[in-house]
């Protein structure tokens, strides 16, 4: 397959400039310099579809949209429209617009846990919402966190419980507790540990593992029996796994649950819903001490909600779900063949769900590595693809596949030639990338 001829002028020259005015050069950690090779796009111009053109006029297919926001693909009609629609009509008022009242009603007939629903505009904010949710109700202060999800939210309770913990007060960071996905001990070990103390426990319900032997409903029943709430990360999975979210398909209702990403195809808007015993003191119809939950600015913004709706019916005019089963499954099984078929399969492995697939890079010595995964990068940017990681879209499509496929197997062979001569890191033109949480650049 051709190698692209790539320019980089106007790249170099803007991602410079971000750089010097904006800490990081981006908006989100996972947009980074530190994130790509050296021969990645630094900076987009502009989408349609499934397509990117950076700054220099290079086109890329792209299979990350948008840290999987944009499910419908970019500049999507459909959507565009109504938010068109919306916009002309102003964007947000000193009360309440119809708009809001049509989205909740929407969210509550679509997610099974959802009785009544707060909007906000990104995912860490419906989160940590949910999470000042169950202390409240509860009065208890220690939150218990699934240690196998990558990121639940921006927010100190959070990131205090990873390395980077700059910034974060040590009794802020002692207040987020952690516990294993499929093992029930190490929730029942916290209860023990801090009996009458823990508001709530926190995991993304469907991500890398499946859930065994009745881990959700055992979780969420040890939980009713402690009196601390189950809330689900939602952010990714919703809209995705299904219509209403990972917790549609495995049949477990949480307490709270929180929603963002992909419900709006890019606009940002998302949900903290939930059962409308534990939502309800975050409003004014009770005589209890009352709770400050969600309130913004820009949590009404009519288009963005206009936006998610338009999603919503286009994910249910299309069947879209089945889609991104179908696409993941097909480059899942396509990546595992195309390794086989080029004896690179010691170096990919192809994990997770086919609606998020993951791939692990290995290096010669057989070690998940930055390096291979670096020089994997390096090579399908080269032919024009960019896949940081895959988030299947209704824009993807089996010519999209077919044309991932070849990439990949050209990548797949520089990385063997390379493991079999002299070593990944030698055909590695630039810097390694690296995983955003580490304690130091
Ligand atoms: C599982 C999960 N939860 C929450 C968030 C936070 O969402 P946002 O970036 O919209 O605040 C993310 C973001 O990547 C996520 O992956």
């Amino acid at each position: 397959m051709k190698i692209k001829d790539l320019k980089y002028e106007r790249n170099n020259a803007l991602a410079e400039k971000a750089r010097r005015l904006i800490p990081g050069g981006a908006h989100t950690y996972s947009k980074g310099d530190d994130q790509f090779p050296a021969n990645a796009p630094k900076v987009i111009d502009r989408g349609f579809g499934c397509t990117l053109w950076d700054v220099d006029g290079n086109e890329f297919t792209d299979l990350a949209m948008s840290l999987g926001t944009v499910i419908l693909g970019h500049a999507y009609e459909p959507v565009l429209e109504a938010v068109r629609k919306e916009i002309t009509r102003g964007v947000n008022f000193c009360r309440p617009s119809i708009i809001e009242g049509e989205l909740a009603e929407l969210l509550v007939d679509i997610i099974p846990s959802a009785e009544m629903v707060k909007f906000g505009k990104n995912g860490s904010d419906a989160v940590t919402a949910a999470v000042k949710l169950a202390r409240a109700y509860t009065g208890w202060k220690y939150v218990a966190r699934c240690q196998d999800d990558a990121f639940n939210a921006i927010h100190d309770w959070f990131i205090g419980s990873t390395v980077l913990t700059r910034g974060v007060p040590e009794e802020v960071q002692a207040l987020t507790l952690k516990f294993k996905y499929n093992d029930l001990d190490s929730c029942q070990r916290l209860f023990d540990q801090y009996p009458g103390q823990i508001a709530c426990f926190l995991l993304e319900p469907l991500s890398s593992d499946p859930p065994r032997d009745g881990f959700l409903e055992k979780l969420k029943a040890m939980c009713e029996r402690n009196g601390a709430l189950l809330i689900f990360d939602e952010v990714v999975s919703g809209f995705r796994f299904a219509l209403g979210g990972a917790q549609e398909l495995v049949g477990v209702v949480p307490h709270l649950s929180a929603f963002g990403k992909a419900m709006a195809n890019g606009f940002s808007t998302s949900a903290l819903v939930g059962q409308a015993e534990f939502m309800r003191i975050g409003g004014i119809d009770h005589d209890q001490e009352r709770v400050f939950l969600l309130s913004t600015t820009h949590g009404g913004e009519t288009h963005s909600l206009a936006a998610a709706i338009a999603t919503i019916k286009e994910i249910r005019r299309h069947g879209i779900i089945d889609h991104f089963w179908s696409m993941g499954q097909a480059l899942m099984d396509g990546v595992r063949s195309t390794a086989r078929d080029v004896g690179a399969e010691k170096y990919i492995d192809v994990v997770g769900y086919s609606v998020k697939p993951g791939f692990v890079y290995r290096d010669e010595t057989g070690k998940a590595s930055m390096v291979a995964r670096t020089l994997f990068l390096q090579e399908t940017v080269s032919r024009g693809l960019l896949m940081p990681y895959v988030v299947p879209s209704y824009a993807h499509t089996k010519e999209t596949v077919d044309f991932a496929l070849e990439c990949i197997r050209d990548a797949l062979v520089v990385m063997k030639n390379a493991a079999e001569g002299p070593g990944m890191a030698s055909a590695v033109r630039g810097e390694i990338v690296k995983p955003v949480f580490r304690k130091f650049n």
